[in-house]
């Protein structure tokens, strides 16, 4: 990294604290951010845009702060009035000490329009909109790109780089003491900095993989601007949740929720560490899993868990639940609540011998959490949809949750599994939802639907592990439609269910692409399919990305 010049210098008073203050304006991305730092190296906590959080934001001593998106309009229709859009202005509650703690400050997207409008510039509405895929053209410098010097980056004065903007207001004129160092077809202010007051705002989203290069800005920020020394990593991670989980239970016991995915392993496993034997492990068998794996999953954790894991067979139980059922949105709330039900049952019990349960642990990862709820933090994202284990709860529920992956990714996730000596082919396992393959059957769940889907989702994953495909890719599996349709087999009739076959690669789970297969693999898993899963006569695959598809059915 290059040496910090004079200028590049903060305030006499200034404390390294080496960590990051993302004030959260309702983007969905914003835990990215967060993510992308730590990656960098560098911790960063996120607090909500309103003027309570001012005190906890001081208090937190950032070395710097960054402003998220978010889907809030900030534009006058003063200067634009034959543009301008419906008049969607939401008036918040921003703070302008924030910009008083003379810290080094970075606007994304609605961040840099919020920075600008209040230091003296103009936003206004316009129905110019620019979602998705945009060409920046760098026009000058800035410290958030590399030194002059260094030609091999795309960040420097005269490239063209590939970004991702999602706004439709537009910053029409910048605060005094900004310069515009880039720009895009549709915005003439994508990069502004006041280099002075170390304050830069970016209209589009470095945090996504779809901006090129967008982490070299962050880390520029962070570590040249900021002062940031990027020591944060996944053993922290460890010791921040073990603090934490202790700090929030004290003396409690925990009951904890093993699905047999890695997610709720790792959880179990840093709660288990947390309070020894104050966990209690629980696995339920919901009659929604894969072939075989009901019993694997009973030997792949007794190892990490010994007598504090019990399993439970319920799968009656959950299917005369669904029966009937076919809104997807009201199957996971039933799971839901079936889940609870029985946790709460075991609670129960365990409490006759130990003393009161008062907490439910679970593996609740943060794309689960920002799908599931409006808002995560103060923010006003959209819902997608209720995963079990957030937006599936019932209001009411006796025990208290304890969810130490709660902000954390799943490539996050399996590096401290890794860290914490969780089996790798355990770790690498394709990630699997809590409503198990009642969200890869639209329509109506049943018993006999279930035996279809976990032949045919045999077929298909074992065909990628014979195939060495299985670890490139993110996530695989079946799905069984409810259509039927018309076949010929063996010179007879068929009327068979069409199973769908689903590959996806992705980094997070927040977006993802299909998996290009060669034709030949298709055919042979086809093939394969149609001739030993008896009810299955055709095969399909599934070539949507997310967004705009989800990687699940429902
Ligand atoms: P979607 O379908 O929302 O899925 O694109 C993103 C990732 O989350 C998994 N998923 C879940 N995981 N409980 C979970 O623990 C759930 O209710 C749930 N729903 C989806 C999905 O398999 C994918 O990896």
């Amino acid at each position: 990294m290059s040496a910090i010049s004079e200028s590049d210098k903060l305030p006499a008073d200034f404390q390294a604290n080496n960590r990051i203050a993302i004030i959260d304006f309702g983007s969905q991305v914003t835990q990215l951010i967060a993510r992308r730092l730590r990656n960098i190296g560098v911790y960063a906590e996120v607090f909500v845009y309103d003027s309570n959080e001012y005190d906890r934001v001081k208090n937190f001593s950032a070395n710097g702060i960054i402003f998220s998106g978010g889907p809030q309009r900030l534009g006058s229709n003063a200067s634009d009035s034959k543009k301008s859009g419906p008049p969607e202005k939401i008036s918040f509650r921003f703070d302008d000490r924030l910009f008083e703690l003379g810290l080094p400050i970075l606007g994304i997207c609605l961040g840099e329009q919020i920075l600008c409008s209040r230091l003296g510039g103009e936003v206004v509405s316009s129905r110019d909109s620019e979602y998705g895929p945009a060409e920046l053209e760098i026009t000058d410098y800035c410290d958030l790109f590399d030194k002059k010097a260094d030609s091999s980056s795309s960040w420097r004065v005269g490239s063209s780089v590939p970004v991702w903007m999602s706004h439709t207001d537009k910053i029409l004129s910048i605060p005094p003491g900004f310069k515009s160092v880039a720009r895009t077809s549709r915005s003439s202010h994508a990069i502004i900095t006041d280099p002075k007051r170390k304050i830069y705002g970016l209209q589009f989203h470095p945090e996504v993989s779809h901006t090129c290069g967008g982490e070299l800005l962050l880390k520029n920020f962070v570590r040249r601007v900021c002062r940031c020394i990027g020591q944060w990593q996944a053993q922290n991670a460890i010791d921040k949740a073990l603090d934490d989980i202790r700090s929030k239970v004290g003396e409690g016991r925990v009951l904890c929720a093993l699905s047999g995915g890695v997610d709720s392993a790792v959880a179990g496993l840093l709660i288990n560490r947390a309070l020894g034997d104050h966990f209690y492990g629980a696995f339920i068998d919901n009659g929604l899993l894969r072939e075989g794996e009901s019993e694997m999953i009973e030997l792949a954790l007794r190892p990490y868990f010994g007598n504090n894991l019990q399993c439970f067979d319920e799968s009656e139980r959950f299917i005369d639940a669904l029966l009937g059922v076919s809104d997807p949105e009201e199957k996971r709330k039933k799971i839901g609540e079936v889940f609870i039900q029985c946790f709460e049952e075991i609670a129960q019990n365990l409490q006759e011998s130990f003393g009161k349960i008062e907490f439910l642990g679970q593996g609740t990862l943060y794309p689960d959490v920002i799908e599931s709820l409006p808002p995560v933090v103060g923010g006003v994202s959209q819902k997608i949809k209720s995963h079990h284990n957030v937006g599936g709860l019932p209001e009411v529920m006796s025990m208290d949750l304890v969810e130490p992956l709660r902000f954390l990714f799943k490539d996050e996730v399996r590096v401290i599994g890794h860290k914490l000596g969780l089996d790798a082919n355990f770790i690498s396992r394709h990630p699997f939802p809590g409503p198990g393959l009642a969200v890869r059957i639209p329509g109506e769940v049943t018993a006999e639907k279930c035996a279809i889907l976990r032949k045919a989702d045999k077929v298909f994953i074992e065909s990628l592990q014979h195939g060495g495909l299985y670890k490139d890719i993110w996530q695989a599996f079946a799905v069984l439609l409810p259509t039927k349709s018309v076949g010929v087999m063996g010179d007879v009739r068929s009327y068979g269910y069409c199973c769908l076959l689903r590959a996806v690669i992705s980094d997070d789970g927040m977006t993802a692409q299909p998996y290009a297969f060669k034709p030949e693999f298709l055919a042979h898993v086809a093939s394969k399919i149609v001739n030993e899963v008896e009810g299955v006569n055709r095969v399909l695959y599934d070539c949507s990305g997310k967004p705009p598809a989800t990687i699940e059915w429902e």
